[in-house]
């Protein structure tokens, strides 16, 4: 099996995507420590704005989640050019874009700025890093040379350390160090060193081969790591993929397995369990597996891990990233490239 061959991994991953997917961990605590003295803005926001694509988009995503339990404003992720029009001085914007140079968020830093917003940036560079500098708005400088996807953590851990530090909620040090923890045990139990036949990853890409990967939340809480599974897959793999959560996908989305007859491509349903998921959604879960083990190639069943959120919501992301690149590795597709993203971005004329 060649996942469990390191040489043949090494050559066919020349990028070293898995490598980085290993240091999820390392990663968290970096990304926490990143913002730890940061001079912020005196503001006390009545909302929460994170401007951000793909890649650095989906920090915005994983911090909406994190603090919808216990915050007392809303955050909103903006993926697109335009800022909603209720944003001005009492709202905390984060533009997050990991090059600096991708042009939705560069234009909606500058609504932001406009709008006289209290902005912080976080990137690597770019002309985000000099705009912002240059009118004195805070930038979290994250290490350069990474593709965007693979500094997750740096995306995201700043924001949760600056929201803490503005009393708006967040996460613990010592759920951080629990996280962290967490994810390099599980990469000892996940990672490319544990066999085949005990490492559910790897047995996961292997069934995820040759079908669609259909990835399901079971509770709004956890679509964002839904929706990285999905990207990864995409980014990564190279495949189609869709991703939905519960309950929202019993009133429209289930109807569309009545369809998958012949002819369709192999579908595998991904459920991704969490222990908050509450009982009705519990339910739901069961109930509709049931309906999918008879229409899909596939269903299978994975839990988060660990007990603070941000390990649990980090657990399911560390799974999904190496089920991603162990599906590269099994079609001997190069994980890093993302030749279309870079061809739009250069034809478009911008970064
Ligand atoms: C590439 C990736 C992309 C980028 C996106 C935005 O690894 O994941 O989704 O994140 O094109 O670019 P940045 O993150 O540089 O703003």
């Amino acid at each position: 099996m060649v996942l469990d061959d390191r040489k043949e991994i090494v050559r066919l991953d020349p990028g070293g995507m898995l490598g980085l997917v290993q240091r999820l961990g390392t990663m968290t605590t970096d990304g926490w420590e990143a913002a730890s003295d940061l001079a912020l803005p005196p503001v006390s926001p009545s909302a929460v704005i994170v401007g951000g694509m793909g890649g650095s988009g989906i920090g915005g995503d994983l911090l909406r989640a994190l603090l919808a339990p216990t915050a007392a404003l809303p955050v909103v992720v903006v993926k697109d050019y335009r800022l909603p029009a209720f944003v001005g001085r009492d709202t905390l914007v984060f533009a997050c874009s990991y090059s600096g140079d991708t042009e939705e968020t560069l234009a909606a830093y500058q609504e932001a700025h406009a709008s006289g917003a209290a902005i912080v940036a976080v990137t690597s560079g770019g002309a985000l890093a000099d705009h912002a500098a240059a009118s004195g708005h805070p930038v979290v400088r994250v290490p350069p040379g990474l593709p965007p996807r693979a500094a997750l953590p740096y995306m995201l851990m700043p924001l949760l350390r600056i929201t803490g530090r503005l009393g708006i909620g967040g996460v613990t040090d010592s759920e951080v160090r629990e996280a962290a923890a967490l994810l390099d045990g599980l990469v000892v139990r996940w990672g490319p060193e544990a066999p085949s036949g005990v490492n559910p990853a790897k047995s996961l890409a292997a069934a995820l081969e040759g079908a669609l990967p259909v990835v399901y939340a079971s509770s709004s809480l956890f679509e964002p790591v839904a929706q990285r599974w999905k990207t990864q897959l995409n980014e990564n793999s190279k495949v189609f993929a869709c991703w939905n959560a519960f309950p929202e996908l019993n009133h429209n989305e289930t109807v569309g397995w009545e369809g998958v007859r012949g002819g369709h491509p192999r579908l595998h349903a991904v459920l991704l369990r969490d222990r908050d998921e509450g009982a009705r959604n519990a339910l739901r879960v069961e109930i509709t597996r049931e309906l999918l083990a008879r229409r899909a190639d596939g269903v299978t069943e994975v839990w988060s891990q660990g007990n603070g959120l941000l390990a649990r919501l980090l657990s399911l992301v560390l799974l999904g990233d190496l089920v991603s690149v162990y599906l590269a590795v099994l079609t001997r597709v190069d994980p890093t490239p993302v030749e279309i993203i870079a061809e739009i971005k250069r034809r478009l004329g911008g970064g």
